[in-house]
């Protein structure tokens, strides 16, 4: 990996109050450039959140990066309407993606930069096949439909294998983002397995001060690059 590599903190607004969205995204204006948008749709997972008027209506409130993931069935129905609602980067599981290629491709194409998500047991040899260098893989580290999960530490595995997959076939800059259970105690050893970005809800909006946990995430995660 390069020197310049960067660290990003995806806050997860699944840990925020759900009556207030416009504030919490408010709230980190200028202490994070991306927010991290969890889409359920109480099939894929057992659990319900939000939809793409919300995304919409989020996009009223923030210029920052909106990072959907969608954990949902047959993702492919509802790539036009989140990018139409403003999403900016779209990433979808490949455990519900038949044709992962061409779902990717299609995200692409409508100018979103697209992430392929892979649950905690879900490992794809060959997926160089068809991730291209501005693409991300979100590697799922708990079992997807709920915040505030226990961090499951043999992802890290994964993402080295990752790292290492990728670089064999020229793809350095392929970003892979972590999801669940991330905090101040694991952060500098998720950037040292190769991460380049961190979704954390619970540790973030879970915190009496987010402003103040935000930070101290982005300085543990920084840790991890020395
Ligand atoms: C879980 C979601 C995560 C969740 C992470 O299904 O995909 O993005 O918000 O929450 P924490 O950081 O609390 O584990
Ligand atoms: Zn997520």
């Amino acid at each position: 990996m390069s020197e310049s590599r960067t660290i990003q903190l995806a806050p997860s607004l699944l840990a925020s109050d759900f009556a207030a969205l416009g504030e919490a995204v408010e709230r980190l204006q200028g202490v994070v450039d991306v927010y991290h948008v969890d889409i359920m749709d109480g099939h894929f997972v057992p659990n319900i959140t939000m939809g793409p008027a919300i995304v919409k209506a989020l996009r009223g409130h923030t210029d920052a990066i909106l990072d959907v993931h969608l954990m949902v069935s047959d993702p492919d129905r509802w790539i036009d309407p989140y990018r139409e609602a403003g999403a900016d980067w779209i990433c979808f599981h490949i455990e519900a993606a038949p044709h992962a290629q061409r779902t990717i491709s299609y995200i692409r194409e409508t100018g979103a930069r697209a992430g392929v998500a892979l649950n905690p047991a879900t490992y794809v040899p060959g997926i160089d096949y068809f991730v291209e260098n501005g693409d991300f893989i979100l590697a799922m580290s708990v079992n997807p439909g709920f915040g505030g999960q226990k961090f499951l530490p043999r992802t890290l595995n994964k993402v080295r294998a990752l790292r290492a997959e990728l670089a064999a076939a020229g793809l350095n800059e392929v970003q892979i983002e972590i999801d669940g259970g991330v905090d101040v105690g694991n952060a500098a050893e998720i950037v040292r397995a190769g991460v380049d970005i961190l979704v954390a809800g619970s540790s973030v909006y879970g915190a009496e001060d987010p402003v103040a946990a935000a930070r101290a995430l982005q300085a543990a995660a920084e840790e991890g690059l020395r």
